[in-house]
């Protein structure tokens, strides 16, 4: 179970404060795949990056499993991040002039893994998502689609639980969006919590829930179950 209890993130001071999030309480259920709306603004990406331990909420606490995230000092929250959470992002956030292997293998090498295992383990979930033809391609030669399917490895090989997606979609064609939503939509029927904000309400359909955001606030959570 994923506890948000009295969330409040406020950016800026006095005139300029600007309350992302306010006050947002709610219990979201593991292995399944949660869909995020909401307007331009609404608080999406500042929700997402709460839950994910990427940024220290004003007021509150996220709790998962049992663990409240923001109690524990930086080094132990970044060692909790890399083994329980991927992230998955809009403009995929990988590195450019690395091959496809060497991108997805990061999260191994900062768990410490041996070279062996982080090659075997990196290559089989870049197989997983098809695609063992780009193995040694520098990423900027891979297509939208490609990319994304390689921050999902990326996210996923270090066998996180939790899969967070910032509009994974937002930078794909409508074919690469549709298979980048089936695989989001896979993992979580394979028991992965899967946790993604998009624009599309199409995409959003296909969550077991949607959780509605406006001015900082939920206001809707839809269980399609
Ligand atoms: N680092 C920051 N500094 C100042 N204000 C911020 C910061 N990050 C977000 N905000 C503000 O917090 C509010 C919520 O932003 P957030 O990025 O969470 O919205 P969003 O719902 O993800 O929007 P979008 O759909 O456009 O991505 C906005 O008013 C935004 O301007
Ligand atoms: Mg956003």
């Amino acid at each position: 179970m994923i506890v948000l209890k009295d969330l409040t993130k406020e950016f800026g001071k006095e005139s300029n404060k600007v309350v992302a999030l306010d006050n947002v309480s709610c219990e979201l259920p593991q292995g399944k795949f949660i869909s995020i709306v909401g307007k331009s603004g609404c608080g999406k990406s500042t929700l997402l990056n709460l839950i994910g331990g990427l940024e220290k909420p004003t007021s509150g606490s996220v709790i998962i499993d049992g663990v409240d995230l923001y109690a524990k000092k930086e080094s132990e929250l970044a060692y909790y991040r890399n083994k329980t959470i991927g992230y998955v992002f809009q403009d995929f956030y990988l590195e450019p002039e690395l091959s496809v292997i060497d991108n997805v293998s990061v999260p191994l090498i900062i768990a410490g893994k041996k070279a062996q295992e982080i090659s075997r383990l990196a290559q089989d979930r870049i197989s997983a998502l098809g695609l063992e033809s780009k193995t040694n391609e520098p990423t900027k030669n891979l297509s939208g689609g490609q990319k994304q399917r390689v921050a999902i490895a990326r996210a996923l090989v270090a066998d996180a639980s939790i899969i967070l997606a910032d509009e994974p979609t937002g930078n794909l064609d409508s074919d690469n969006s549709s298979e980048v939503v089936a695989i989001l939509r896979r993992l979580a029927d394979e028991g992965k919590t899967v946790i993604m904000v998009t624009h599309n309400l199409e995409e959003a359909r296909q969550a077991d829930i949607t959780v509605e955001m406006k001015d900082g606030k939920i206001v809707e959570i839809k269980d399609r179950q």
